[in-house]
């Protein structure tokens, strides 16, 4: 028995059975393969989050188009059939354990490690001026996350998601800060999404009743950037295309490091008043992330209505029994993520594969191990 009846609830997603409101919300932390593969170290990592009792694990952001379009020289690859065997031993090891499998596709755009980074529109990014898209190249990607897709579904997960989110490609092109085109991609907001929604589309038509979900960018936290009053029109829109869920993320790598966006992030539940917004909007289920680390605060969220779903993130790697504890009433021994540490963050961003520094001696140990 527990006191959180909404949150160990169970949901339909379409055909899929959801055992209760908790799932893995993508959290990429170096573990693959140098050049993308799938390694041991990342099989044993989904492992562990499948184990620990989410009705779902999201996996971390696959490129769809190598090197242009990924994040580093470890994300995971997509976009080629040399990596289907080690994206459906993932897929497996996730399922094996009783959680639906689930796999991020990306474009990382103007945020690529690639040498020549496209986007967009050339808007300066870090220093760089990616090159602008042309329509035809536009075309291109669209069909590299077809490709992607289908062969997400063909390794065995159970649907798939297009990330939308931290400001990369799909977001880019929705972002009147990112998008300056002139031409029918560019412009107002029906124009600005045309993008994911034509990459939505293609996708549905290849995968037939596979489901796709999204990731989604509610508010960049940049003056210029897109805010709640276009991103709820473009939600709308993404329901009535047939997006399985949306998965409501706030910021961009541009306003993540920004002073008072550190502090914002910190907060338990800072990104529920975005998904709360969007759910009004939506007929379809509503994912929100953001340290929601209490089991109360995650049981008021889904029985106040706000999402139908939690997104849990760095909360679940920090300690892989929080659903098991929360559930048995045992949160005494929940082993937090600490919000004013972000090691994770920055060894990740130097190509460092991560680890939590809250973790107990003998797992880092052992982690530790693995890493060499
Ligand atoms: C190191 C790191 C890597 C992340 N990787 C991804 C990713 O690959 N795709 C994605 O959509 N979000 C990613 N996120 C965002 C998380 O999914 C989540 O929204 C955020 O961390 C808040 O949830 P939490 O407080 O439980 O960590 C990442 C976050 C961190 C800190």
């Amino acid at each position: 028995m527990t006191i959180f009846t909404h949150l160990f609830s169970p949901l339909e997603i379409g055909e899929l059975q959801l055992k209760n409101r908790l799932t893995m919300a993508p959290l990429y932390l170096g573990y693959a393969g140098e050049g993308g593969t799938v390694s041991n170290l990342m099989l044993d990592y989904y492992r562990e989050m499948a184990q620990s009792g989410v009705a779902m694990v999201v996996v971390e952001n696959a490129t769809v188009d190598h090197p242009t379009g990924s994040g580093s020289n470890r994300t995971i690859r997509a976009d080629t059939d040399d990596n289907l065997k080690g994206l459906a031993q993932l897929a497996e090891t996730i399922k094996k354990e009783g959680a639906l499998a689930c796999l991020q596709i990306n474009h990382a755009g103007r945020f690529a490690g690639a040498e020549a980074p496209v986007a967009p529109s050339a808007v300066e990014t870090f220093g760089r001026i990616p090159k602008a898209l042309s329509q035809k190249e536009i075309r291109d990607v669209v069909d590299k996350f077809v490709d992607a897709a289908s062969r997400v579904k063909k390794a065995g997960f159970d649907l798939v998601e297009l990330h939308g989110g931290t400001g990369y490609l799909l977001a880019q092109f929705v972002s009147p800060r990112t998008n300056k085109r002139e031409d029918e991609y560019g412009g107002a907001l029906e124009n600005r999404q045309k993008f994911p929604l034509e990459v939505l589309a293609a996708v549905k038509d290849a995968v037939g009743d596979f489901p796709v979900g999204y990731r989604f960018l509610a508010d960049e936290w940049l003056p210029d950037g897109l805010k709640l009053e276009e991103s709820s029109q473009f939600a709308t829109a993404l329901a009535g295309a047939g997006v399985a869920y949306i998965s409501v993320m706030g910021g961009t790598y541009e306003s993540f490091f920004l002073p008072e966006i550190v502090e914002k992030s910190k907060k338990k539940g800072y990104m529920v008043d975005l998904a709360g917004a969007i759910k009004k909007e939506v007929n379809v289920p509503v994912i929100t992330a953001g340290r929601l680390d209490t089991g109360e605060l995650a049981e008021q969220v889904i029985g106040s209505g706000q999402a139908d779903l939690i997104g849990l993130a760095r909360v679940l790697w920090t300690d892989p029994e929080w659903p098991k504890k929360v559930k048995q009433g045992r949160e005494d021994e929940v082993l937090l993520c600490d919000p004013e540490c972000d090691t994770c963050m920055q060894l990740v961003m130097k190509g460092k594969p991560a680890f939590c520094v809250r973790w107990p001696h003998e797992k880092m140990r052992i982690w530790k191990e693995k890493f060499q």
